[in-house]
Order: C-alpha cells, then sequence, then structure tokens
C-alpha cells in the first residue's frame, strides 16, 4: 500500500512535515519515494526509486521552502519501481502535483482520451492519469476540477493534489483507500494513515467514500458525493505510534487478515472490463498458446503452494486442463516432465524464495512459459517470467501470510476462468456468471470478518492443546492444509491436515478423548462422506469443530462446535473457507502471548536453501 502525506500551514514546515511523516510510513513497504512543495516562486518536485534516504540525501543539498507540499512512499501495482513512475506526478506546466494511493480501475480508457488531447505519459502508472485530467478540466476552481474529475475516474483511491496557483490549500479525495485529516494549530495534515501525522496532532477525523476535502491553514471544509459540505466528527487518537501502525489492529496479521476482501477487489475489479470480461493485460497468452499446453505444473512453497494446491482444483475444473501441483524444493532436484507444452505457473508473495526462484529456473531451462503470480512488483521471479500476474496485496508485513494467499487464489480464479473460455470448456454465459459470483466473495468475506467471537471462543478452548487435526476431502483438503500451516507457525502447536477418506488408512490411531478434530466441509456432493469421518473420529472421543455450509443442518448437528459459511457457490468456498482457519490461528497464537507477526524460527521471505 503507498503512503500519502499532505501539509499546509507554517513557512517553510512542508519539507519537514513530509519526511518525518515518510519515515513513519516505511514499515508499509516501498519501493520509491517523491515529495512536491509549493514555494514561494515555482512547484517543485523531486522523486526517486530506492529508499526514502535516497530522497533525504537529495534535499539535503537541495531544501524546499514552503508552506504546502504533498509526499509519497510507493508500492508498486503498475509499472516498475522507477523514478518515471514514483508519485508525485505533475503535469506538463508544472504547476499540478498528485499523489495517489489504489487504483484507477477505468485507467487504459482514460489514459487513451488524454493522449487523444495531446498528452504524453511519462510514466506507466494509472495514477499518471490523475494529474493530466486535473490539468485538462482545471477552471482556476481547484474544487470544482475535483468534483469534475471525481466523475470521471472509478476505482480504489486516496488522491491528494497541490496547485500552484492555490497556494494555501491542497485538496484530499477518498474512495476505498483510507485517507485522514489531522487538525493543527495554524496548520492542517492528511495522512493515508494516522501513522505519519501523530506526532503532530492526536486530533484526527477520516474522509468517507466520495467525500473531497479542501484543507488550509485555518480551515478544512468536506464536501460529500453530492457536493454538499459536511461536518466530520473529530476522533481524538491515544494510539501509541506503535498501535498506530497497524491502524489500531493489535498485530499487523489481524490487520491483513481484515484487508483481505478490500485486497481481492484490488486484485480483481481492475480487471474486469466494461463489458464484464477478464482483460489479463500482464498475461500474454493466446488462444493458440493454450492449445499448445498438454500440461500445467504449479510450484511454489508454504502458503503460496497450499493456495497452488487449491488453484489446481480451480483451473482443473473450468478448463479440464490437467494440472501438477509441486512443492519447489522437491520439483527442483526431480527431472520433471516440463517441456515446451508446458505452462509452469510459480507462486510466490515475496517473489524472492530460493527454492521457487531455483524450480522457475529449471522449467524455463526446460523449455516450459513461465507464468509467476506474485505480490512484488519487479522482484527476482517477476523478472524471469514470460508473464506475471501481480497480486495487489499491499505489503504483507505478519510473517505468517493470509491477504497474499487469498489474493492469489483470486489470481487462479481469473486464470482459470479465461483458460477454460479459451479451450471452450466454458460458455460465455457461464464464465460471466462466475465472474459475478467471484465480485461477490469479498463482500462474503466482509461479512463474515463483522463477528468472529466463534472464532475467538474455539480459539480458547483448544488453545492448550498438544495436538490438533484438520480434515477436509477434495479442495477441502487442501484448505484444511492452509489452516493447519497457520495454527503451526504461529502457535507452536503440532496441527496436521489429513484428507478424511485416509484417517481409517492409519492416522485415526492418533485419536483419542478430547482430541480436537476441525473438520471443513464447503462440497456438497461430499457432505454425507464427511458426516461418515466425523462420526468415525467422534466414536473415539474426538472434539469436532465443524466448518461448513450455514445451510447444512445435518453436518452442523453431528459437531460439537460450528463455524457457519454464507451459502455460496461451491467453487467459490475455498477464498471464503479460509477464513475461520486463519482467525483461529490467530487468537490461539494471541492468548498464548506469542508474538504473533514475528514468530520463532521463521522469515518472511526464504530466500536461502
Ligand atoms: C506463509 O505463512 C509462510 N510464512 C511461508 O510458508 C511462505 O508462504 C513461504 O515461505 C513462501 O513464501 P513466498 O510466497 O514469498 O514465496
Amino acid at each position: 500500500m503507498c503512503g500519502i502525506v499532505g501539509y499546509v500551514g507554517r513557512a517553510n514546515k512542508a519539507q519537514e512535515v513530509i519526511l518525518s511523516g515518510l519515515e513513519r510510513l516505511e514499515y508499509r513497504g516501498y519501493d520509491s519515494s517523491g515529495i512536491a512543495v509549493l514555494t514561494n516562486s515555482k512547484l517543485e518536485c523531486h522523486k526517486f526509486k530506492g529508499k526514502l534516504s535516497v530522497l533525504k540525501d537529495f534535499l539535503s543539498n537541495n531544501t524546499l521552502n514552503g508552506n504546502v507540499g504533498i509526499g509519497h512512499t510507493r508500492w508498486a501495482t503498475h509499472g516498475n519501481p522507477t523514478n518515471e513512475n514514483a508519485h508525485p506526478h505533475i503535469n506538463e506546466k508544472n504547476n499540478i502535483a498528485i499523489v495517489h494511493n489504489g487504483i484507477i480501475e477505468n485507467y487504459l480508457e482514460l489514459k487513451q482520451m488524454l493522449i487523444e488531447n495531446g498528452y504524453v505519459f511519462k510514466s506507466e502508472t494509472d495514477s499518471e492519469v490523475i494529474v493530466y485530467l486535473f490539468d485538462m478540466y482545471y477552471d482556476e476552481n481547484l474544487l470544482n476540477t475535483a468534483f469534475k474529475v471525481r466523475e470521471l475516474i472509478r476505482g480504489t483511491y486516496a488522491i491528494v493534489i497541490i496547485h500552484n496557483d492555490q497556494k494555501e490549500e491542497f485538496i484530499a479525495m477518498r474512495n476505498e483507500a483510507p485517507l485522514v485529516i489531522g487538525y493543527g494549530e495554524k496548520e492542517n495534515f492528511v495522512a493515508s494513515d494516522i501513522t505519519a501525522i501523530l506526532e503532530y496532532t492526536k486530533d484526527i477525523s477520516f474522509l468517507d467514500n466520495g467525500e473531497i476535502a479542501v484543507v488550509k491553514k485555518d480551515s478544512v471544509v468536506v464536501y460529500d458525493k453530492n457536493k454538499n459540505m459536511v461536518e466530520k466528527e473529530h476522533t481524538t487518537i491515544n494510539w501509541s505510534l506503535e498501535q498506530a501502525t497497524k491502524c489500531g489492529y493489535k498485530h499487523f496479521m489481524l490487520k491483513e487478515i481484515h484487508e483481505q476482501p478490500s485486497d481481492i477487489r484490488d486484485t480483481l475489479n481492475s480487471r474486469i472490463d466494461k463489458s464484464g470480461l477478464i482483460k489479463l493485460d500482464d498475461i500474454k497468452l493466446t488462444e493458440s498458446d493454450i492449445k499448445k499446453f498438454n500440461k500445467i505444473y504449479i510450484v511454489a512453497c508454504g502458503t503460496a503452494f497450499n493456495a497452488g494446491c487449491v488453484g489446481k482444483y480451480i483451473i482443473e475444473k473450468l478448463s479440464k486442463i490437467h494440472v501438477t501441483c509441486e512443492i519447489a524444493s522437491e520439483f527442483r532436484y526431480q527431472d520433471p516432465f516440463v517441456d515446451e507444452n508446458t505452462l509452469t505457473i510459480i507462486v510466490s508473495q515475496s517473489g524472492e524464495t530460493a527454492d521457487t526462484l531455483s524450480a522457475l529456473r529449471l522449467a524455463k531451462r526446460k523449455g516450459s512459459r513461465i507464468l509467476s503470480i506474485t505480490n512484488v512488483v519487479d522482484s527476482s521471479i517477476a523478472r524471469e517470467s514470460d508473464d506475471v500476474f501481480y497480486t495487489w496485496a499491499g505489503p504483507e508485513i505478519a510473517v505468517a501470510s493470509t491477504k497474499a494467499y487469498t489474493t492469489q487464489l483470486t489470481a487462479f480464479y481469473m486464470i482459470a476462468l479465461n483458460l477454460g473460455l479459451y479451450n471452450k470448456t466454458l460458455s460465455i454465459n457461464d464464465y460471466k456468471q462466475y465472474i459475478k459470483l467471484l465480485m461477490q466473495t469479498a463482500d462474503v468475506l466482509q461479512n463474515m470478518l463483522e463477528n468472529t467471537d466463534e472464532e475467538k471462543q474455539i480459539a480458547n478452548e483448544i488453545k492448550d492443546s498438544t495436538s490438533i487435526f484438520y480434515l477436509g476431502r477434495l479442495v477441502d483438503g487442501q484448505t484444511a492444509k492452509e489452516m493447519a500451516l497457520k495454527l503451526k507457525e504461529i502457535s507452536y502447536i503440532f496441527a496436521e491436515s489429513f484428507v478424511a477418506g485416509e484417517l481409517k488408512h492409519g492416522p485415526i490411531a492418533l485419536i483419542e478423548k478430547g482430541t480436537p478434530v476441525i473438520a471443513l466441509s464447503t462440497q456438497k456432493n461430499m457432505v454425507e462422506k464427511m458426516i461418515s469421518n466425523i462420526q468415525e473420529v467422534k466414536a473415539r472421543g474426538a472434539y469436532v469443530i465443524g466448518i461448513g455450509n450455514e445451510h447444512d443442518k445435518a453436518l452442523q448437528d453431528i459437531c460439537q462446535k460450528f463455524i457457519k459459511i454464507p451459502n455460496i457457490d461451491d467453487l467459490f468456498m475455498p477464498l471464503v473457507s479460509v477464513l475461520p482457519g486463519q482467525l483461529i490461528a490467530y487468537y490461539v497464537s494471541d492468548l498464548k502471548g506469542y508474538d504473533v507477526d514475528k514468530p520463532r524460527n521463521l522469515a518472511k521471505s526464504v530466500t536461502v536453501e
């Protein structure tokens, strides 16, 4: 997620506040930074790829003296980390600068229109369209221009704008991506999160979706989507700086669990075009390419591997192409059946995992086309792939992966739907219907997150267990793997997932009185089988916590505890059914007093073998 800081107020204070605020936002992860200040004579803008220190070193000999300014740390989504792609973006006349967090979903059509009107783009970003829209529609009144631009852009955005004609104000506008206004004495602030301005003020208000704020040093006027002035409620923040970094959540992991609905929307929505089709601009696979592939490998480690195992089910179901899912550290030492007719899908949140990178290189040497799904633009894996599908989950700080997993699944659904369309195993009507259902899953997830009491209670019941079983069949068996991994890595409890039909072939010997068993059953065609498996383990004393469709009464009745999942199409259950497992793992670890975000023995990115 990008970081934004804006300031208006005391003479020559803009640069100091902005740099200090950007420093506070470094934890969010970024790959470039920049600043624009209205100095006495003109708008001055400097921006650099790399760490904030590059910008600070430059400014140490080139101080920007002004009382209005904006700053930005960029987490790349559209376009690699470069000076040109860094924010702020400025217009040719050099009198408007903007910073942006989020994704402008209709940027391609806006870019086309602007180019036809003579604008020359310098970056690969979606954000650059914003500054040229302001330039095109500026009518001496920055607020009116903002109203106009708001009507034109679609997507998630937090935008702050300055104009050299309006030397005593900045304008902030918000839709989905957060923006907070800070109130000071003869000075006011804006930031993407409170952390950036907490040292200057604890008196804040949050912009709501569709609102636009005109901020001067001694006034803040906010307009709603109907252009009516609105009174904003002020909040006094009593968080410590450390708490503010997590936006009030106790841990990054909990924050990232709650970010999943918006991250799924970000990964999905900007790739759905006006006709409701998926546009995978980042993937240049043609129909003839697809026809050439006679097998698909998915290769990854850890959570990314678990996502790949679900991806296998999704691709096979929708495209009828056989998929093999392999752990990278195994794949790279086999002699896999990979050749020029193979598509190898590499999955990696960090894009730097050593085993996964080596597996990519092996597949490439054998002639395979390489498609990677990764969360980090310009990462090693991204750079060595033929095609890259970026998940737009923003930086994932907690070692235990959550939002990267669900956005990887989102990527698999989109790839699988297009493969199915190309392979003619999906009718266009089914394709469009599935896209509609996929777009609804983020709302389902959001609803599930509104009440997590059940997971808290279950966590309290099982937190002192020495071993916990996770059961599932078919795709639920793969989701169960991810649930077990979450619990293992942050609560240090031995947890193992089993495909339920396999219990009677040995593992059931481990079940004894009180053994907690978490049984996941979301697939209608497997419920009866799962009920039998649950009865098997209950007969041996197990304490069964079921997770399944809210309408499945038979399943609920045989479980001692049951977490209901809203009734959605079986195909999309993996995207939402993992949530209870993530939450249970989180609450167990927190109840045990462990360092949830930095569990022992683990690293966020395993760049060594
Ligand atoms: C996830 O919770 C783990 N921390 C870990 O298994 C991780 O998924 C694995 O190391 C792969 O990382 P990557 O996705 O960055 O390649």
